[in-house]
């Protein structure tokens, strides 16, 4: 006796498991985006209505492959949605003037480094993270954090090492990031934190350091090298000539999309880099899910 097709909802909750075991995504997400492109295929409707399987036609094939691309360009974004976004910015900025170990900053806190997804993925690691980067450089009075993100808001600018930190500049050429880290920057003095939106590609360092800058102590180039290797491979040579005396260069340990590790690749980019910059790479850096090493 010949199966029965399976129904539209049978049919769809098989495509997300089918998602998830491939990529980073909820179970959720994946199934709006399945269920909501199930009405713009019209002709999988008419195959069941038919009696027949819909899993058979080229549309069938099309639906798939275009819920998948949806998920995958989902997954590819740093943030979550911008509106969200903007509100915990707007939210910190109504907190001015409080301490930042007060409940709400430190909560609005937590939650912008869970709205970008480097620094989300580092969040259970940040004791580790810490305590290997001050065992291997010291704690530093100088930071240049390139392609920054959120990171900035980590820092443990009041703890006993994180004290001896007088300057950190942020750069980052996405204006919605500095925008968050200029409202930050009130909460850290007597530290200063000064975020600058500048492009690596575009801008050059007399441009992007504020005048009279000396050389930074320490610089931090962190998941940023194979970014920059796939999106921007130009900007690549303009990272090699950060000033600063060091500089931490990591990567990730699996993918940001997929259900998948990536150390090889990833070593890789570090690599090469290190070669571009004509620099040895010095005493390796290693958390759970992020590698690198300082040049
Ligand atoms: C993978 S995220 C890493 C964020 C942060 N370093 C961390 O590890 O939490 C890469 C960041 O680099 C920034 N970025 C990418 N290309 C850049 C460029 N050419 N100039 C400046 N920033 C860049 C992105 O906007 C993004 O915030």
């Amino acid at each position: 006796m010949a199966l029965l097709p399976l129904d539209a909802g049978q049919i769809i909750e098989k495509e997300v498991l089918a998602a998830c075991r491939l990529y980073k995504v909820e179970q959720q997400a994946a199934r709006k985006v399945f269920t909501e492109l199930w009405a713009a295929f019209p002709d999988l409707d008419e195959a069941l209505n038919a009696g027949k399987d819909p899993c058979r036609l080229a549309a069938y094939k099309q639906f798939v492959k275009k819920a998948r691309k949806q998920i995958y360009y989902q997954l590819r974004r740093y943030k979550g949605d911008s509106d969200s976004f903007a509100r915990l910015c707007e939210l910190l900025r109504q907190n001015a003037g409080k301490s930042p170990d007060s409940g709400p900053v430190a909560q609005i806190v937590e939650q912008l480094l869970a709205a970008h997804v480097s620094t989300a993925e580092r969040t259970p690691y940040y004791k580790d993270f810490y305590s290997s980067l001050f065992a291997a450089a010291g704690p530093p009075k100088s930071i240049l954090d390139i392609g920054c993100g959120l990171h900035p808001l980590s820092y443990p600018f009041f703890a006993e090492q994180g004290k001896e930190l007088s300057i950190y500049i942020a750069v980052d050429k996405d204006p919605q990031v500095i925008e968050v880290l200029k409202v930050f920057s009130g909460f850290v003095r007597p530290a200063t934190l000064v975020p600058v939106c500048a492009d690596l590609e575009k801008d050059a360092w007399e441009e992007i350091m504020p005048p009279g800058t000396a050389r930074l102590e320490l610089a931090l180039a962190l998941k940023l090298v194979p970014v920059l290797k796939r999106q921007q491979p130009q900007a690549l040579a303009s990272l090699a000539k950060a000033p600063a005396e060091k500089m931490l260069v990591t990567a990730s340990c699996q993918s940001m999309t997929k259900n998948r590790q990536i150390v090889r690749r990833e070593k890789k980019a570090l690599a090469d880099f290190a070669s571009l910059a004509c620099k040895t790479p010095q005493a390796p850096f290693e958390i759970e899910n992020e590698f690198g090493f300082f040049l």
